[in-house]
């Protein structure tokens, strides 16, 4: 049976192009900090990196300091409230990626409070719930761009406008925004992303880092990244990072519509065969890349479980513990039943799937329920 690979928002595979620069690029030994020339040859490769992808962004080189992942990131740009050496509280939304909400209970600890605005049924922050968190104490707000679980694309510049008119700073995780929506880091004081999430290698990432807004690194050492993260850089990695960028960003609207396509007819049809499905955030502004399915039967583990025997590989919405199904806490903070909770399985689409994938897709989901 031919492998059909929906799980895009978890990890995507390497363009072809992007494989083979990159296998090029792993002949750059060069350390970018060393000052002969072959050190000098990396880092001129380096920062040429950097300024491709701040122009992509619309925002200066400086501003972009490289890293490992948006884990890293996310932690990075969390714990430098700590920093600030001031009691306060953090906002961030409930449906945050565990990278900010792990970090966030921690600072709690720290006896920084932390307030979580509401999302609704629809999988969007209610900006006026999140208006009312905010106040003189607020040290950060940290919402997503994209949501990971229900793709859907959270309103960034009213909340950017509305820490800019009280002063905070505000911080995105763009993980699944970037090269999948149009958006722009306006109003944005931090942003971070995870290059494998675009179709460029693991393990390496960056971080937005707005002039002038104050950043503690997490690493010291070396001083590399302008002294914002210590650490060589993972000169192939980044150099991949910048062509998978180049190459979305080429036909950016082009490929948002591909993927839109897939989504779209995917949802038809299975709204067509199984009509009692729900589609969460479906008429909301959403990510075209993905689509969070509850089904009105089964449960998350075994329909993945099920599809994965059948190579179509998806993700479960849910957690397990001791062979129970655990129900979504996000999906039952929105509003979704217990049951519901435990029957949401999300589909993930990039740019190698193809539209023959879709239906093959839906036959083998309506074999397994
Ligand atoms: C929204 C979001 N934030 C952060 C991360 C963490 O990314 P990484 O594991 O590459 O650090 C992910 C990964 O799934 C994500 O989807």
């Amino acid at each position: 049976m031919k492998r059909i690979y929906l799980d895009n928002a978890a990890t995507t595979p390497l363009l072809p192009e992007v494989k083979d620069f990159m296998c090029r690029a792993l002949e750059l030994y060069g350390n970018p900090s060393s000052s002969h020339r072959i050190g000098e040859e990396a880092r001129e490769l380096l920062e040429l990196a950097r300024e491709n992808i701040a122009s992509f962004l619309n925002v200066l080189p400086s501003e972009i300091v490289f890293n490992s992942c948006a884990t890293e990131g996310n932690n990075t740009v969390l714990r430098n409230v700590l920093y600030l050496k001031r009691r306060g509280n953090i906002v961030i939304s409930s449906i945050e990626h565990k990278s900010v909400k792990a970090v966030a209970r921690e600072l709690e600890k720290e006896g920084i409070e932390l307030r979580e605005a509401i999302v609704g049924t629809d999988g969007i922050v209610e900006l006026e719930a999140l208006q009312t968190l905010i106040d003189e104490d607020t040290l950060l707000v940290s919402v997503m761009s994209v949501s990971n679980e229900f793709g859907t694309i959270q309103p960034i510049h009213e909340i950017s406008k509305l820490c800019m008119e009280r002063g905070v700073p505000f911080h995105t995780d763009a993980v699944q925004a970037l090269g999948k929506v149009n958006f722009s880091l306006q109003g944005v004081n931090y942003a971070t992303f995870s290059a494998h999430k675009f179709h460029a290698p693991k393990g390496v990432g960056f971080m937005f880092v707005r002039e002038g807004s104050v950043l503690k690194p997490l690493l010291l050492g070396g001083g590399q990244e302008g002294g914002l993260r210590s650490g060589t850089q993972n000169l192939p990695g980044i150099l991949a990072m910048a062509k998978a960028l180049e190459l979305i960003y080429e036909n950016l609207d082009e490929n948002i519509s591909k993927v839109e396509k897939l989504r779209d007819s995917f949802e038809s049809l299975l709204l067509e065969k199984i009509p009692d499905v729900k589609i969460v955030g479906k008429y909301s502004r959403r990510s075209p890349s993905i689509s969070a399915v509850i089904f009105p039967r089964g449960n998350s583990r075994d329909i993945v479980n099920g599809l994965s025997e059948r190579d179509l590989f998806c993700s479960s919405g849910s957690a397990c513990s001791s062979g129970e199904v655990i129900p979504n806490e996000h999906l039952i903070k929105m509003g979704f039943s217990q049951e519901e909770a435990t029957r949401m399985v999300r589909f993930s689409f990039g740019l190698l799937n193809g539209e023959e994938e879709v239906s093959e897709a839906v036959d083998r989901i309506l074999k397994v329920l």
